[in-house]
C-alpha cells in the first residue's frame, strides 16, 4: 500500500482528484467507484471545478457508489443518492443512467444486491474506487466481522456507526439500522483503490490499518493485500505512522 502524506484536507482532495482525472481522461469508458461521508466532499468539489473549467467531461463515465441506507427514498436528504446528486451529479454532465447507487427501498433487496454486482461486472469492473474509512475500520458499510469474501449485501449497522453518522440526522433514532453495501470482495475487485483519510479523529484507525494485522475484525486491513492501493492521508490523520 502506497502512502501519500499531505499537509491538509485540501491537498488530499487535490491529489485524489488528480488520480481520478487521470483515469477519466485516459479510459474510453471509465468506471468510477464513489463514496459518501465528509471525506470525499473536497474531491467532488475539485471534480466539479475541473468540469466547469472545461477540462473534464463525464459523458462516457459510469459510476457505482459503495452503499445506501435501507429504507431511505432517493429524495430523503439523508439518502446517499441525495448526497451524490447534490454534491456531484447535478453539477456535472454525467448521464443519469450512468450514475449508479444500490436502491435501499423495495421488496426484494436481495435482487437489488445481485443486480448491482451484475451491473458492475457488465461495466467491466471499477477502474478506480474512492474509499473513506469508518472509525471502526469499516469500508463502505462493511462492519467489523464481515467476511472478506462478501459481495454486495444487506448489513446491520454497528451502533458506533449509527452514532458516528447521527450528526447528519435530527436524532440517532432517525439513523437507519440497515444498509446495503458493496462487499469487501466487490471492493477488492476494483483495479485501483484510493483511500482518503483526514483529521485527528481517524488517527487510531490509520495506525491500526498501517501497523496492524490483516483481520476481518478490521475490514480496511484487507486493502493491504490489493496490488494497487494508495492511501492519501493528511498529517493530522497520519501522526507518526
Ligand atoms: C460512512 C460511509 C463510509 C464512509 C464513512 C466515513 O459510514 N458508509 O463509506 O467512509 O462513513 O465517513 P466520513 O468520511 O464522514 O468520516
Amino acid at each position: 500500500m502506497e502512502i501519500i502524506r499531505v499537509n491538509n484536507y485540501q491537498k488530499m482532495s487535490e491529489k485524489a482528484c488528480a488520480l481520478l482525472t487521470d483515469v477519466i481522461k485516459t479510459k474510453k469508458n471509465p468506471v468510477l467507484g464513489l463514496a459518501t461521508g465528509s471525506t470525499p466532499e473536497g474531491l467532488y468539489q475539485q471534480l466539479i471545478e475541473q468540469y466547469s473549467n472545461g477540462e473534464l467531461s463525464f459523458k462516457n463515465t459510469t459510476t457505482f457508489n459503495l452503499d445506501e441506507y435501507v429504507g431511505l427514498e432517493k429524495n430523503d436528504p439523508n439518502s446517499y443518492y441525495y448526497y451524490m446528486y447534490e454534491k456531484l451529479f447535478k453539477h456535472i454532465d454525467i448521464p443519469t443512467d450512468q450514475a449508479n447507487l444500490p436502491s435501499g427501498v423495495g421488496n426484494d433487496l436481495e435482487k437489488v444486491c445481485q443486480d448491482y454486482e451484475q451491473k458492475i461486472s457488465q461495466a467491466g469492473n471499477v477502474d478506480i474506487q474512492v474509499l473513506g474509512i469508518g472509525l471502526n475500520g469499516h469500508i463502505g458499510f462493511n462492519e467489523p466481522g464481515t467476511p472478506f469474501s462478501s459481495r454486495t449485501h444487506i448489513v446491520d449497522l454497528d451502533e458506533s456507526t449509527r452514532e458516528a453518522n447521527a450528526r447528519f440526522f435530527n436524532s440517532i433514532n432517525d439513523v437507519p439500522t440497515k444498509a446495503i453495501t458493496m462487499g469487501i470482495n466487490s471492493i477488492m475487485n476494483s483495479k485501483q483503490i484510493v483511500l482518503l483519510v483526514s483529521g485527528e479523529k481517524k488517527k487510531d484507525a490509520v495506525a491500526r490499518l498501517v501497523n496492524g494485522e490483516i483481520s476481518e475484525s478490521f475490514p480496511a486491513s484487507i486493502l493491504k493485500q490489493h496490488g494497487n492501493v494508495v492511501l492519501i492521508a493528511d498529517e493530522a490523520a497520519l501522526g507518526n505512522v
